[in-house]
């Protein structure tokens, strides 16, 4: 048969075990009917977007990808704020980078950060099928190096919107350089905030983790930006910048 949602809590629970699943929904876990029900009653995915995560299921990587009503939340907020200029740290096989652009009018663009050509060879099909191709520059190699070739040509202040969702130990990099790159008023989304890992015993060993409890703590306190974590998926943190007098 078709592949539909209940196909996908499947993939997602063999991939990952139980608790791990529980906060991080690509349609709504069967141990989770409130975001079932959310999910039922709320996504409105693309059907590009549909094929997409069924393509990228079949990747054994596939638990890395966004939330699809994390990623709708994004696009929502991206039309709230008129956002035409959007950066995508960590794009894997593109789904919230191709729900962004078609959250944007045709000029729009997102600027997509990825290593991994393999995974944008998957990503290519489905870009240009939803006639968003045009609006996404992908570029493979370290993301800290894409940010810092956007801060030197010159676009400081321009970006209305970030998303930061690739290797933990980089984040407060990406952050820090995001912060530069967006206006006033931009959001830089910050993923799986709250996948600091309390119960493991190996916790404290966890380099990944411990980099995230401190960006999450210097985010706290820190001046710049306004911010609230949401409980969507596995913890997103909306950071909006402050204008500063
Ligand atoms: C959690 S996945 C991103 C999921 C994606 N945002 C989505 O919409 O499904 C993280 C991605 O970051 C990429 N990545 C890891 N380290 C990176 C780096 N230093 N520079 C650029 N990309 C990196 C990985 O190859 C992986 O595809
Ligand atoms: C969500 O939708 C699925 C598929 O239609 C259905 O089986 C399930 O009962 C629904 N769950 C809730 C809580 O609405
Ligand atoms: C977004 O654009 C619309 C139409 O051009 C405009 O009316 C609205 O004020 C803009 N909103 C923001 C937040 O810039
Ligand atoms: C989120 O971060 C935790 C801790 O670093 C990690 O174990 C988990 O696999 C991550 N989840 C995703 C979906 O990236």
């Amino acid at each position: 048969h078709a592949p539909d949602l209940q196909d996908t809590i499947l993939v997602c629970s063999i991939g990952l075990g139980h608790s791990a699943f529980m906060g991080k929904s690509h349609s709504g876990g069967k141990d989770d009917p409130v975001l079932q029900y959310v999910v039922n009653n709320s996504l409105r995915e693309d059907p590009v977007l549909t094929k997409l995560r069924l393509k990228t299921l079949e990747d054994r990587w596939s638990r890395m990808m966004v939330a699809a009503e994390e990623a709708q939340l994004m696009a929502n907020l991206i039309r709230l704020i008129n956002g035409t200029k959007a950066i995508e740290i960590g794009m894997y096989t593109g789904y919230n980078a191709l729900s962004m652009a078609l959250a944007m009018p045709d000029n729009g663009r997102v600027v997509a950060c990825e290593i991994d050509q393999t995974y944008f060879d998957i990503a290519k099909p489905f870009f240009r099928e939803a006639g968003a191709e045009h609006k996404i520059e992908v570029r493979i190699q370290e993301a800290v190096k894409t940010l810092d070739e956007l801060l030197l040509a010159g676009e400081s202040g321009t970006y209305d919107f970030v998303f930061i969702d690739a290797d933990k130990i980089n984040y407060d990099t990406y952050y820090e350089k995001s912060l530069q790159l967006i206006r006033t008023k931009g959001i830089i989304a910050i993923d799986n905030v709250s996948a600091v890992e309390w119960e493991s015993p190996a916790a404290e060993d966890d380099v990944s983790s411990k980099a995230l409890d401190a960006l999450n703590k210097k985010l706290h306190k820190d001046e710049r930006i306004d911010l609230s974590m949401l409980t969507v998926a596995d913890g997103l943190t909306l950071a909006i910048k402050k204008h500063l007098q």
